[in-house]
């Protein structure tokens, strides 16, 4: 049985992944009664730019269908890739033994003891299928040269820590390495411990060298019979590297070279064809060989190892990782150098979105531009709330590109727009805003007097699709119920009702909230801006802002809506920034966090950016739950940028699967470097532009004008070309 094992960063994976796989090593007894025997097999390839340019043409749009200024983008693309992209080693390792429970159960098993594994998707990696053995070397078909190298069964000296191969796996060259590992059952190993103790007693000669090589031997057993005690096994565990070469020489040189890298002492094997074959049969049972020149059952051969030994050094092969992710687009690289290659839309994702965090100033804008945009050369389309008003994308053409800046007389947003599938969400929403805007201030009786009207307005939007009332609308049926009640108190109410809406529709804030929409929501272009630096501002108006907001992200998911109905199937990436004003109020929290939600089931991720986790997840509800709590939980991608140290705690609350040392490098974190938790990866990547994208994406004025020339370069080439 070969099944594909996990591997992981040594830099950010929890320190005991590295000895998880030590209850697999003590059972093999139990699980492979007839030989306790498995082996771990790496196998070291190299990733070269040419496989990422590759990765990305699979999955892009094809040039053909793009208009020319995302063509731009595309050239663009490319050219950063060439020249930023450096060849990555990485390995694949492979878990070979003979389970007596079937695959699924031992994959589950594996599985519980926190090791990933699946079943094998592809042929096992080997070296060659046929070759000539020589006394020193093995000749493949194809004429290049390998040779065999294995631990010495004495490791004098040698310490095993976590990182004892890695030299070793990243040199340049091809490699296979191979940990095979037979374990002793109990009665086995007491009849070994009483022998060696035996022999240390006996044995014990006349000299001075004698006498302390048995007092050694006395020592170990002593050491060994601890471990034990302690619930560990007893393995013989011997490494195997083999290496290649177009000629005899660079075999011989690499030989050499490995020996140098290798943690452990090697020696190398003479007339390895046998063994050679044996370790990449993708079987731990014996091979039918004439001649065997290893004669008796070789596997008990190898270094006496126990099991936290044996698990420390598959640990060493498994956390040799580089992200491998080919197929995607670029947001930077990780501390190995090596790129990170993602596609949010990746159908294995358990969903699209994202969630940012990190100081002001620390790169989460520029980050997720960067990454929208080059999205956008999968044929993404995007939809980007621009609280700044500084994102200027007009280069990609009117075709692909529009922009509408909220909060001006041409572009107005009624807050009563219908955004919700039913009558009873709807008032409710409505309620809220008018909550937030001052409207009312929750009593019972103002409540009741809205409710009523708001549901004798709405009720011909959902019955008849009429168009969705305003706030003129809502404060003549005020006035008109006004008049209708007898009591004093009602009336009195009523009339204080339609006095503040008076504010909304004739008053000062009548030109923003006045009127019905005006802004576009019907999403036909591939790149949709709505800026909103133009809306009241946080502390003079927050209010305002809040309920303008709400209504906006409403308004661009019913959008949303509406274009799926009209069979458009294209991904959409959706990106709030400064989520936290939308989180203050609980009704506008809930909407948005079951949006989010769901978001995956219409094709959309969504990008939510903040400060820290406070600002993110919102107040406490009255049962003492933050409704941003789920959007966290429905976020496979997490972007952890500079915090604050003070927000240690939280960061653990809420992540508690970070490790600890990732946890520490928060605060330190520069401009642009963030911890990035994708769904089957934790990394610390360098967000990394292209000239082109540092200058669009900067906030600075006077870098606009270079990013026009730099497209109309980029375009004039492309004409040329033509
Ligand atoms: N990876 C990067 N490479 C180069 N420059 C960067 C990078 N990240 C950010 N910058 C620069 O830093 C500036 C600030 O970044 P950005 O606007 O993304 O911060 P922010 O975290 O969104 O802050 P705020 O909370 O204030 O909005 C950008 O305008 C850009 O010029
Ligand atoms: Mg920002």
């Amino acid at each position: 049985m070969i099944l594909q094992l996990g591997t992981f960063d040594y830099l950010t994976a929890p320190a005991v992944r590295l000895v998880n796989t030590a209850p697999l090593w003590a059972a093999l007894p139990r699980l492979s009664p007839e030989r306790p025997l498995a082996r771990l097999l790496a196998v070291a390839d190299t990733l070269r730019r040419e496989d990422i340019l590759a990765g990305f043409r699979q999955v892009a749009t094809p040039e053909a269908h793009l208009p020319s200024g995302v063509l731009a983008c595309r050239l663009d693309y490319e050219e950063f890739i060439h020249a930023n992209v450096q060849a990555v080693r990485y390995t694949r390792v492979y878990l070979v033994l003979d389970s007596v429970l079937g695959e699924d159960a031992t994959l589950a098993l594996l599985g519980a003891y926190g090791v990933q594994a699946w079943p094998l998707d592809h042929e096992l990696p080997r070296p060659f299928a046929r070759a000539r053995v020589y006394w020193d070397h093995l000749q493949s078909e194809d004429g290049r040269y390998f040779a065999l190298l294995r631990s010495r069964n004495n490791q004098y000296g040698r310490l095993l820590h976590p990182q004892t191969l890695h030299s070793l796996l990243a040199q340049e060259f091809p490699l296979w390495v191979a940990l095979q590992v037979s374990t002793y059952t109990a009665g086995e190993t007491a009849a070994l411990l009483r022998q060696k103790s035996a022999m240390a007693l006996y044995g014990e000669g006349k000299t001075e060298e004698s006498r302390h090589e048995s007092a050694l031997a006395v020592e170990g057993v002593q050491v060994v019979r601890e471990v034990l005690a302690r619930g560990e096994a007893l393995h013989a565990a011997r490494l195997y590297v083999l290496v290649d070469g177009e000629t005899l020489a660079e075999c011989r040189q690499r030989q050499e070279i490995v020996r140098g890298a290798c943690g452990l002492d090697l020696e190398r094997v003479y007339g390895a064809g046998g063994e050679v074959e044996e370790l990449f049969s993708g079987s731990v049972r014996p091979q039918p060989r004439l001649f065997s020149l290893l004669g008796s059952d070789a596997t008990r051969d190898g270094t006496p190892l126990t099991t936290s030994g044996v698990a420390i050094l598959a640990g060493s092969a498994l956390s040799y990782r580089r992200r491998t992710e080919q197929r995607g687009v670029m947001l930077g690289v990780d501390r190995n150098q090596a790129p990170v290659i993602l596609n949010l839309f990746d159908d294995r994702a358990p969903s699209y979105n994202m969630v940012v965090l990190g100081q002001t100033g620390s790169g989460k804008t520029f980050a997720v531009q960067l990454l929208m945009m080059r999205h956008l050369l999968l044929g993404t389309r995007l939809i980007l709330i621009d609280p700044q008003g500084n994102i200027d994308l007009s280069f990609l053409g009117q075709e692909v590109y529009q922009r509408s800046v909220l909060g001006t007389s041409q572009a107005a947003v009624n807050v009563l727009d219908v955004v919700q599938d039913e009558v009873g969400g709807q008032v409710e929403l409505a309620l809220s805003l008018l909550r937030i805007l001052g409207v009312h201030s929750g009593q019972a009786l103002e409540r009741a007097l809205l409710d009523e009207a708001l549901l004798t307005l709405y009720m011909p939007c959902f019955q008849q699709g009429a168009p969705s009332p305003t706030l003129g609308d809502l404060q003549a049926a005020m006035e008109r119920q006004a008049g209708r009640y007898q009591s004093a108190t009602v009336r009195e109410v009523a009339e204080r009702l339609t006095l503040t809406l008076g504010i909304y529709t004739r008053g000062s804030q009548a030109a923003l909230f006045g009127r019905p929409t005006s802004v576009d929501f019907r999403l036909e272009h591939a790149v949709n801006v709505y800026d909103v630096s133009k809306l009241p501002h946080q502390g003079l108006g927050g209010n305002l802002r809040t309920a303008l907001l709400a209504i906006l992200v409403a308004s661009i998911n019913q959008g949303i809506r509406r274009r799926r109905s009209l069979r458009d199937r294209a991904p959409i990436l959706f990106f709030v920034d400064e989520m936290g004003i939308l989180m203050r109020d609980a009704v506008i929290a809930e909407y948005i966090s079951s949006e989010y939600k769901t978001a995956r089931a219409r094709l959309v991720g969504m990008i939510v950016a903040d400060q820290d986790l406070h600002s993110l997840l919102g107040p406490r509800d009255e049962k003492g739950l933050h409704h941003g709590v789920p959007m966290l939980a429905n976020a496979a991608n997490v972007l952890l940028f500079n915090q604050k140290d003070s927000e240690r705690a939280r960061v653990q609350e809420h992540f508690p699967t970070l490790p600890e040392k990732v946890v520490e490098v928060l605060p330190i974190l520069p401009r642009g470097t963030c911890v990035a938790s994708l769904p089957d990866d934790l990394l610390i990547v360098s967000v990394l532009p292209s000239d082109l994208e540092r200058i669009v994406f900067s906030s600075r004025m006077q870098d606009r004008e270079r990013a026009r020339e730099i497209v109309q370069r980029l375009q004039l080439e492309l004409e040329r070309s033509r």
